[in-house]
């Protein structure tokens, strides 16, 4: 983790008062990064461990371990620091004895190689991409979403559920910081590979759960959000959003609603209710996705013999600074 990159969080267990985290580093590299230690809160003392230079800023990290046990033990194994050693110990005996299932996101899980297909390798030499008459190209989701946003060098966006970081390091590009998050520590891990081999210094990743973001309000002049919402509490995300973003600031929202790969049961949406969704939480949605919706292709591939096509809807709407919630 990038030692400036201490600066841009705070503390998730209380949302009232925004303490900023105090950096306590215990493998340092080139005095710009840390490798291994923890980011405090000066008035609660929670910690939060920073491992293989990824911080991990979740509530209840003893949770975030029961589904990633075997990672949980290499981290145990490889950690360089007896404080690192002592936290990990602790927190491993208030994991609960259920068998809990692993996450599915990390390396090993089934949602792990389509996204490092999508986001990491060429796609010019696929069996599949090279046989199609059609002209299919796998990054144009990508390319259209990153199109689409003016640069502001001088403005901050967020990249929520980034995965690998493409979106992110392209976003980078435009602002003047860019903060990519993700559940999955396997894939932060793959992001961070790619901004140090591109050399980006104005991009950094984090561990965190879009329902509780280690961020002050109003910090944003951007929100991305791509392919996200059946994965997480909806309302819960724009409401989030809101508070996260300056006032009459966009989040960019894309989707191909396919609640066949959500976990959390919720309310279902469609293109026209989650447009609903969108305006009842405080956005004005551009006027040129607010009556039609988009279909960008978007294809994972599972493996050498099974892909999955998605046509994506894309909605870019403005922050309004007043409005009820009902
Ligand atoms: C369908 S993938 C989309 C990845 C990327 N945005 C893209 O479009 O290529 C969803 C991503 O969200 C992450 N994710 C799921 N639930 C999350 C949560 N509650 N907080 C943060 N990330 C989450 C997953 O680990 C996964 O990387
Ligand atoms: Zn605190």
């Amino acid at each position: 983790m990038k030692i400036i990159f201490a600066k841009h969080l705070i503390c998730i267990k209380h949302c009232d008062k925004q303490y900023r985290l105090i950096l306590e580093n215990l493998i340092e590299k080139d005095g710009k990064e840390c490798i291994e230690g923890f980011l405090i809160c000066p008035n609660c003392n929670s910690k939060y461990p920073i491992i293989e230079g990824i911080a991990i800023i979740v509530n209840n990290f003893p949770g975030y371990i029961e589904n990633r046990t075997e990672m949980y033990g290499k981290w145990l194994l490889e950690c360089k620091t007896d404080s690192m050693k002592e936290f990990l110990k602790d927190s491993g005996r208030s994991v609960s004895t259920r068998l809990a299932e692993s996450d599915l996101y990390e390396d090993g899980g089934i949602w792990y190689f389509p996204y490092k297909w999508f986001q990491q390798e060429n796609h010019r030499e696929d069996r599949l991409i090279k046989s199609l008459k059609w002209n299919i190209n796998p990054d144009e989701l990508y390319d259209r979403v990153i199109n689409s946003i003016n640069p502001k060098f001088d403005g901050i966006a967020l990249d929520l559920g980034c995965a690998m970081g493409k979106s992110t390091i392209k976003l980078g590009k435009k602002y003047s910081f860019v903060i990519g998050v993700d559940l999955s520590f396997s894939f932060i891990k793959e992001a961070r590979k790619v901004m140090q081999q591109d050399l980006q210094g104005n991009v950094e990743f984090c561990v965190a759960d879009t329902s509780s973001l280690p961020f002050h309000r109003m910090k944003f002049d951007l929100v991305l959000v791509m392919n996200l919402i059946e994965l997480v509490n909806p309302k819960e995300l724009l409401s989030t959003i809101h508070k996260l973003l300056k006032p009459q600031c966009d989040v960019i929202i894309t989707d191909p609603y396919d609640y066949n790969r959500k976990r959390i049961i919720e309310d279902k949406y469609d293109a026209q209710s989650f447009r609903q969704l969108v305006e009842d939480n405080g956005f004005e949605i551009n006027p040129s996705n607010k009556k039609k919706e988009a279909f960008i292709p978007w294809i994972l591939k599972i493996n050498e013999r099974v892909y999955l096509f998605y046509f994506v809807d894309f909605i870019r709407a403005k922050k309004l600074s007043k409005h009820k919630l009902f």
